[in-house]
């Protein structure tokens, strides 16, 4: 027989007083009846409910369910964060802990005094990141987006500005374990961070061939992507996308080198020195970010590296190139983007 996976009552205790709290014991009602409706059976009323014993971790499921289902997506991240802050819960120790050190530190035993499956690790890499591995901690993904939040509760809780969570591996998508990587600190009040910028698709872009173009076109998507995730401090999107944009990299130039071959282009040997030069920096970047993170030298990096290489790059050698298939009325087929490329280009 299956185990029964089982949490302790305290939890829903700090959860049933924030929906008293804010919506009153109408809201309430409301959630346990929608609670009743997919399948709860447990107690009703709070007063039955037992501090310390195990209850069937299907209720808390069900209850994240349905409070989203009832209040809203939004309700239901301010829910999970405020259930960390709470007293009566971890809410107070957790206070007391104060460091980030300390927290992540605990964070396996903090997870094995609520629930009585999986095991939880935290490991601080650095001085402002940690990452924290699940292992058999989640039976639905609602309850990965619940630990999503309630970490930055966590951190909120003792006062650490600008967090950043990120759920980088999951199992309810194939991973072995469920991951997740905090990291802190400002990186808003950095000034190297007002070098990177959005690329705006413009005629002064545009090489006059249609296939170059389309390939251009979301080339630059992705670079923006990777733009976006630095701002954010958001270390494993940015590696991801730009991970992603290497790979379509070597797509998109090796479409243009067979071409160029194709059609005997003269200055073939200096237009590929340059796409070796953007594989090079791309590799330098990911390796970087890897060993130290998103920074200023980062941010710098990928508006001098990647940025405003592709700019120069579509503006100038491209385009030497499109002229040249132009003049000959040489065309460009429609290439066929990879199953894998365009799957992740489409989201
Ligand atoms: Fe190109
Ligand atoms: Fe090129």
């Amino acid at each position: 027989m299956m185990q029964q996976k089982q949490c302790r009552g305290g939890i829903f205790f700090s959860r049933i007083s924030y929906v008293k709290e804010k919506y009153g014991m109408n809201g309430l009602q409301k959630l346990l009846s929608e609670m009743k409706k997919m399948g709860y059976n447990g107690p009703l009323d709070e007063k039955e409910i037992k501090i310390m014993k195990a209850y069937p971790m299907d209720y808390n499921i069900i209850f994240l369910k349905a409070y989203k289902n009832v209040f809203g997506e939004k309700s239901f991240k301010n829910m999970s964060r405020e259930a960390a802050k709470r007293k009566g819960i971890v809410g107070t120790f957790l206070k007391w802990a104060g460091s980030p050190e300390m927290i992540i530190g605990r964070a396996g035993d903090y997870w094995s005094k609520f629930y009585l499956f999986g095991k939880l690790e935290g490991e601080m890499v650095g001085e402002k990141k940690a990452v924290v591995k699940g292992y058999d901690v989640s039976p639905d993904p609602i309850f990965c987006e619940h630990l999503t939040e309630y970490y930055k509760g966590v951190f909120e809780n003792i006062n650490i500005k600008d967090l950043n969570v990120e759920h980088v591996k999951c199992i309810h998508e194939g991973d072995d374990h469920c991951e997740w990587v905090l990291t802190w600190g400002d990186m808003k009040n950095d000034r190297n961070l007002k070098y990177t910028k959005t690329i705006k698709w413009d005629v002064s872009l545009e090489s006059g061939v249609d296939e170059i173009d389309r390939q251009h076109m979301y080339f630059v998507d992705i670079l923006n992507e990777i733009n976006r995730s630095v701002l954010k401090n958001y270390r494993y999107s940015a590696l991801r996308a730009i991970k992603f944009m290497d790979h379509y990299a070597h797509w998109h130039f090796s479409s243009e080198e067979k071409y160029m071959k194709k059609y005997g282009y003269p200055d073939y040997e200096t237009h590929v020195k340059e796409h070796e030069k953007f594989y090079k920096y791309t590799k330098d970047m990911m390796r970087k970010i890897e060993d130290y993170g998103i920074n200023s030298d980062i941010a710098y990096s990928i508006q001098k590296y990647l940025i405003d290489w592709l700019i120069n790059h579509i503006k100038y050698t491209d385009r030497k190139f499109a002229e040249f298939l132009r003049s000959k009325n040489l065309r460009m087929e429609e290439e066929e983007i990879p199953r894998e490329i365009a799957e992740k280009l489409e989201n």
